[in-house]
């Protein structure tokens, strides 16, 4: 089914996807049917041998200004609960292709909790990013306490989170939220050029490699060493592994099938 709150752009670079999130008047705020379309998108994009790096963008307003306030304004505990919205979440936190987040404009609440989702983040200057929940009596719920407070460190995360203060994409850059800032003109191409470089490695060392730095994030160092080790390891039977060694030694650029 075509999404209603989604554009699927094929290919802009080969092997890359770009999903935009599109409710451009509600400034791409994340209602229950684009955050349902959005899963079922990237997990048909995960499936595609054809995809490798996927990249997330809103537009150049706005990223996404968080979850659809006016769809939670009246739910009660009980609804919320019934409704289960962060198992969808759960979905896409599972996706084994890179994500990259295309921001500009607003990454706010759920908007930002979707971009600390994504793998990387590339900025435009106007970005700003930004937990205000607590302005509407309320507090993040998708990660915002956790994944921030990893990415910026517990100062920056209580102020954020407590007073609601966005960050300019400058402050994001230097607290370590993001990847890099471009110009607004470009922040899309910028994204769509680090997936096609990550689209132009071995999907299966990046898959693995994706998830060996991302178990860094739930174990011990003892127990994520383990499993890094098993990782690399293991892309020592990919054919991939045979042709990125033989390529070096041959001075020529390798061909990643992905095998
Ligand atoms: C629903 C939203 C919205 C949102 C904006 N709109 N954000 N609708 N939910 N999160 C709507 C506005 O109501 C308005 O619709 C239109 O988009 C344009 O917004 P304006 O406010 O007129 O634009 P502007 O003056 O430029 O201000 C931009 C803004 C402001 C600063 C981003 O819109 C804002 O503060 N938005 C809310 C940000 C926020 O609190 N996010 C956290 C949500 S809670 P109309 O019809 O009036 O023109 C959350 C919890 C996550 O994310 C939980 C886990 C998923």
């Amino acid at each position: 089914m075509t999404p209603e709150h989604l554009i699927v752009h094929q290919q802009p670079a080969p092997h890359v996807a770009h999903v935009q999130l599109h409710r451009p008047k509600e400034l791409n705020a994340l209602n229950l049917e684009l955050m349902g379309e959005l899963r079922d998108v990237l997990r048909q994009l995960d499936a595609d041998d054809q995809v490798r790096a996927i990249v997330i963008s809103g537009d150049e307003k706005a990223f996404a200004a968080g979850a659809d306030i006016k769809q939670m304004a009246d739910k009660t505990a009980i609804d919320m609960y019934n409704i289960d919205q962060f198992s969808t979440w759960d979905t896409i936190r599972r996706i084994k292709k890179p994500l990259i987040a295309a921001v500009s404009g607003f990454a706010l609440g759920g908007g930002c909790e979707l971009t600390m989702l994504c793998d990387l983040i590339i900025a435009s200057e106007t970005a700003r990013f930004g937990q205000p929940e607590i302005k509407l009596g309320i507090m993040p719920g998708a990660g915002g306490t956790q994944r921030l407070t990893r990415a910026v460190g517990k100062a920056l995360a209580m102020e954020m989170v407590l007073t609601g203060r966005l960050l300019t994409a400058e402050e994001a850059f230097q607290a370590g939220l993001i990847n890099k800032i471009v110009p607004v003109p470009l922040y899309l191409q910028e994204a769509v050029k680090m997936a096609a470089t990550i689209a132009s490695m071995s999907p299966l060392a990046v898959r693995m490699a994706k998830e060996a730095v991302l178990k860094s994030f739930d174990t011990t160092l003892d127990e994520g060493l383990q499993f890094e080790r098993k990782n690399f390891y293991l892309l020592f039977a990919t054919e991939d592994q045979k042709e990125g060694m033989q390529a070096f030694v041959e001075k020529r650029k390798p061909v990643f099938k992905g095998r």
